[in-house]
């Protein structure tokens, strides 16, 4: 049975961590994968989560199976959050716990699948190493279109409009929420609506995939784009991840919302995901959603989580502008948000930056601004100026 399978490569990002944990020069610098990390390189666990987790360890007095939606209660905070209180109340929402942003997008992939329509998923590039493998293993036909010009350093929202307006009614549009991973290269309130217009206009399905919410300019802005695109089409997804701005990576938490064209077509819909749920992992893990949930319905330890998100998100502010000060080729980091940058270098300085300096990322030349701090970043900055 296993004869015929053959080697693979490791994955791109994950393979960094193992590498940079195998280095023992003291002063490496890991800005490999998306990861927060603080002033002293530390991922930690956040003050409400901590608080959230006392709380669940006292009181919680069952392990007993919730179902394939999981915290229904969870996902309904999660959406007022994510979606605002309108969206998240319309009768043409239906939305269920998944295992981190990952699980949404494979859920949303095999829901598309299981349309009885062939729709091809439209994803701009660069970006997530991960986005089209995963609409690939659903079965699914996948067109990459040029988002980000390079020369630029901004969102190439002519390419963009012009792919898309070769898409068919159906297909699927993968956007990036916030936090363009790995551009940081954000969209204006202009570009968004020049988006939603031709979405809308060609009948196609937006897929958003919001999974820095909060570490971009705020929770609410970070959300406008995508609340703007869901009012002006019939039918929408939304992948969430709570891993970057709840901090809970390996509790994997996450939430997948679908905008139905009309209140009846909910019900199907939300069957579907609860059949494809069951098949895939049954029923999602609890603790990070408890968590989640435990923070969101409580005021103050609501609080103690928007105080400690917002100071992550000014740190990543202030990494990306003192490397905005550094080279005049970095200037752009400045303007941009979210954890990730995109340097013009190629595979081979990657390659001799890691050896030369102990800096670690992938080969795509993506950093995790969050993977410095206020010293590190000048060394950083001259150990990457020759490549630029
Ligand atoms: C990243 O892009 O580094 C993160 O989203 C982590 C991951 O799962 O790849």
């Amino acid at each position: 049975l296993f004869a015929g399978l053959t080697r693979q490569p490791p994955d791109a990002l994950l393979a960094v961590i193992g590498m940079h944990r195998a280095d023992p020069r003291p002063h490496k610098i890991d800005v490999g994968v998306g990861m927060y990390r603080d002033e002293s390189g530390a991922t930690p666990v956040m003050r409400a989560v901590k608080a959230a987790e006392e709380r669940l360890l006292k009181h919680q007095d069952s392990k007993g199976y919730l179902g394939a939606e999981g915290d229904q209660r969870y996902t309904d905070l999660l959406a007022r959050l994510a979606l605002g209180t309108k969206l998240a109340e319309s009768d043409r929402l239906t939305g269920v716990q998944t295992p981190g942003g990952t699980g949404a997008l494979r859920l949303a992939a095999e829901l598309t699948a299981r349309s009885g329509r062939a729709p091809t998923v439209w994803i701009g590039t660069p970006t997530w190493p991960n986005h089209v493998p995963i609409f690939l293993a659903a079965g699914l036909a996948v067109e990459t279109h040029a988002y980000f010009d390079a020369d630029r350093s901004g969102v190439d929202m002519d390419g963009c409009l012009a792919a898309l307006s070769r898409a068919r009614a159906g297909d699927i549009v993968v956007l990036h929420g916030c936090c363009h991973n790995p551009t940081g290269a954000r969209l204006t309130a202009e570009q968004w609506t020049a988006l939603a217009d031709l979405i809308a206009a060609r009948g196609l399905v937006p897929l958003i995939d919001l999974a820095y919410q909060g570490l971009g300019q705020g929770l609410d802005a970070d959300a406008a784009g995508m609340r703007l695109l869901l009012n002006a089409v019939p039918e929408a997804m939304v992948a969430y991840s709570c891993d970057k701005n709840f901090a809970l990576y390996r509790e994997r938490v996450g939430a997948l919302w679908i905008q139905a064209a009309t209140p009846s077509a909910v019900m199907p819909v939300r069957d579907a995901l609860l059949m494809l749920a069951r098949w895939i992992w049954s029923m999602p893990p609890d603790h990070g959603a408890a968590i989640v949930r435990t923070i969101l319905e409580d005021d103050n330890l609501t609080q103690s989580w928007l105080t400690e998100l917002s100071d992550m998100r000014a740190r990543i502010a202030a990494i990306r502008a003192s490397l905005g000060e550094a080279h005049p080729v970095l200037a752009h980091i400045a303007q941009q948000e979210g954890l990730f940058a995109l340097l013009p270098i190629d595979k081979t300085a990657v390659a001799s930056l890691r050896d030369r300096h102990a800096i670690y990322m992938p080969d795509s030349g993506r950093i995790n601004v969050a993977g410095l701090n206020s010293v590190s970043v000048k060394h950083f900055a001259e150990a990457v100026m020759p490549y630029l």
